[in-house]
């Protein structure tokens, strides 16, 4: 269902290549970034174009950005490392052939989209997410089933028995039990962390989310 992805995942060890290689010249490496202003900026520049479950994001015109990093993940890289990639990645995109065929990228990255401390907070707060476990599914959902869409997109933060869900970023929802309007604003808003559904997340299947929520919650 991805194959840019799959073909696109074996960029990463290039990248990673070349960021240790090059050691702390070009840019420096990254430090003391805002792992939740960062979440902001990439829900403003990058969600677009990346899907990416921790920030709500399901843009498919570069790489699934769990996909990407799930790998280095697994062979132990450093948060720290991640970040510097991403950093060297926003720096320094590849610039490839772009076109209708299948092969082809639709659009490249553009260069430094984010530059200084914007460039830290999203680097970190990619760093600490792609790919971490606990992020359920990381694709578009287009499910009008409440569960489904929960399990997709809420339960890597939230604890929610029915679901099968154990997430703790956000609040346990099985001790909240909140009614049904109060799930539904706070997915169309968003909170201080947690990401605003709204555009990612049709009116349906809000509403089915939130009466997913509102009827499960604490019942089991
Ligand atoms: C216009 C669409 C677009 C935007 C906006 C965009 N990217 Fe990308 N990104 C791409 C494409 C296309 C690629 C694959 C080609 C490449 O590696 O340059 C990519 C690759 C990447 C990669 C490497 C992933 C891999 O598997 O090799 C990272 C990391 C990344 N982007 C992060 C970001 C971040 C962070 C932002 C926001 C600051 C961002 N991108 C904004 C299109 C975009
Ligand atoms: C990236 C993590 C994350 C994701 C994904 C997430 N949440 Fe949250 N959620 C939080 C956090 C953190 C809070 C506490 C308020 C805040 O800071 O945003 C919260 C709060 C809530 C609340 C309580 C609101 C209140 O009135 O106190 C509800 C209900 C909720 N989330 C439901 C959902 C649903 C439904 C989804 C999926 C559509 C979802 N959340 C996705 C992190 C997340």
């Amino acid at each position: 269902m991805r194959p840019r992805t799959s073909r696109l995942r074996s960029f990463l060890p290039l990248l990673g290549a070349a960021v240790l290689f090059s050691g702390c010249g070009a840019g420096g490496l990254v430090t003391k970034g805002d792992k939740q202003a960062g979440m902001k900026i990439f829900q403003q520049k990058c969600a677009g174009c990346h899907t990416l479950a921790a920030a709500g994001a399901s843009g498919t015109i570069g790489p699934n950005l769990d996909d990407s990093f799930a790998q280095a993940r697994v062979d132990g890289y450093k948060e720290s490392a991640i970040a510097d990639i991403v950093a060297g990645q926003i720096r320094e995109p590849g610039q490839y052939a772009t076109g209708t065929a299948p092969e082809l990228l639709t659009a490249n990255m553009p260069a430094n989209l984010v530059r200084g401390q914007e460039l830290n907070d999203v680097a970190e707060f990619v760093a600490a997410n792609a790919g971490a476990q606990g992020f359920s599914e990381a694709t578009a959902v287009t499910s009008l089933d409440g569960k489904t869409i929960f399990k997709a997109k809420c339960g890597g933060c939230h604890t929610l028995a029915d679901a099968g869900t154990t997430g703790t970023t956000g609040p346990n929802l099985d001790q909240l039990k909140p009614p049904f309007a109060r799930v539904q604003k706070q997915v169309i808003n968003g909170g201080v962390i947690m990401p605003a559904f709204k555009g990612i997340l049709t009116d349906a299947q809000i509403r089915a989310v939130a009466q997913y929520v509102s009827s499960h919650a604490g019942k089991k």
